[in-house]
């Protein structure tokens, strides 16, 4: 194949390597170079290449996506609803399709997936497609996809995709496909608070500047912890249940670390709101099962840090995946995965680059087909 590992042992390694080059070939193709707040107030700092009837007058926002793109998506709501102010659903396709949600005018539906091939995902928008076609106002149509793969059929199917720029994904488990993806919500989720004016442009500015910061904060994670996390992986190498904690903008960022783990691993692994462990989890818990807690300054740190004391008391090793500068967490955790501090709104790029490594390493460790692991495939084109 023209598709070489360049050295990496399996193509999932060096696709998370390719991260910060995928990142920034996001911030290259979609933001507009030399914007600043001051000076350029009356032109979007952001082209999508987005026509205003598919993102004016957007008053709700349904996504349909299956596994990783699900993740993603989950992140895209947050951002959706948080920066643009636009209530957003995110459903799975193999749900929805079977009890769609009734439909609410003015709705944008949005399509995530990595290969555009994903048989639910494709299903759940043409039955969209189908039943928007009986509505008058063209702002009841409109059909988003956002991919890596512009000559997919998904792409072929909606009015207009967002291309995120990671290209070719090998691996089974998505790595690069996931945290572009999240910049395409980024970009989309700024887009249309600009539009909006939901945003203030002084804190447009700074998330901007933060992004613009992304791919040498991934290349400090990749440089710096890549040996110490395959270190700590070694000490993993019997365990069979993980539990995965993250609240906000990074409880999603605990449900992909936990798939990541499971697809690779085959270790058990549950991803979970740090809050809602007391109704449930909480029970599993002992010396045998470490919990990973995304511990990111911000709004939820010490809510966090609190679920993950409770945890401690009952045993467990505990695992926080934590901003370099946090000496709370410091005190907190058994292991640290340092980042580096960011914006709590552009975190969750940042925190699942460590627990994308912690499982490749887990399951390298154990000799598995990372690659290609048992039962799963790339692109599940049978519903
Ligand atoms: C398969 C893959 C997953 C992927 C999911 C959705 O299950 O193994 O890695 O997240 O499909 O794929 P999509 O191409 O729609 O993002």
């Amino acid at each position: 194949t023209t598709v070489e590992k360049q050295g990496f042992r399996h193509f999932m390694l060096k696709e998370i390597y390719e991260q910060p080059s995928v990142v920034r070939s996001c911030l290259e193709t979609y933001l507009q170079p030399n914007w600043h707040a001051q000076t350029n107030a009356d032109i979007s700092p952001i082209d999508l290449g987005l026509a205003s009837e598919l993102c004016e007058n957007v008053d709700y926002i349904q996504i349909v996506a299956c596994g990783t793109s699900w993740n993603a998506s989950m992140v895209g709501k947050y951002l959706l609803e948080q920066l643009a102010g636009i209530p957003t659903m995110v459903q799975y396709a193999s749900e929805f399709r079977y009890a769609p949600a009734p439909m609410l005018p003015n709705t944008l539906t949005i399509g995530v997936t990595q290969s555009g091939e994903t048989a639910d995902t494709l299903a759940a928008l043409e039955m969209e497609k189908q039943r928007k076609m009986g509505l008058e106002s063209p702002y009841d149509a409109r059909i988003l996809g956002i991919t890596n793969r512009p000559e997919s059929t998904l792409a072929h199917m909606v009015d207009r995709i967002i291309n995120t720029q990671a290209g070719i994904e090998i691996g089974v488990a998505a790595t690069k496909s996931f945290t572009a993806q999240l910049m395409g919500f980024y970009f989309l989720a700024l887009e249309l608070a600009y539009r909006r004016k939901n945003l203030a442009l002084d804190k447009l500015e700074g998330l901007i500047k933060g992004l613009r910061e992304l791919p040498a904060q991934i290349e400090l994670i990749l440089e710096k912890q890549g040996q110490q996390i395959e270190e700590l992986a070694h000490e993993f190498a019997d365990t069979q249940d993980f539990i995965f904690l993250g609240r906000g903008i990074n409880f999603p960022i605990a449900l992909e670390g936990a798939l990541k783990l499971k697809e690779i691993s085959y270790i058990h692994a549950e991803g979970y709101p740090a809050g809602e462990m007391k109704h449930g989890p909480i029970a599993l818990l002992d010396a045998k099962v470490p919990v990973v807690a995304i511990a990111m300054p911000g709004l939820v740190h010490d809510k966090v840090l609190s679920n993950a004391q409770e945890a401690k008391a009952r045993d467990a090793r505990l695992i926080g995946v934590t901003s370099i500068d946090d000496s709370e967490a410091r005190s907190t955790f058994d292991d640290l995965l340092f980042v580096p501090h960011v914006d709590e709104l552009l975190s969750p790029i940042i925190a699942v680059v460590p627990l994308q490594l912690l499982a490749y390493h887990i399951a390298a460790r154990r000799g598995l087909d990372v690659d290609q692991p048992r039962n799963l495939a790339k692109s599940v084109t049978v519903e």
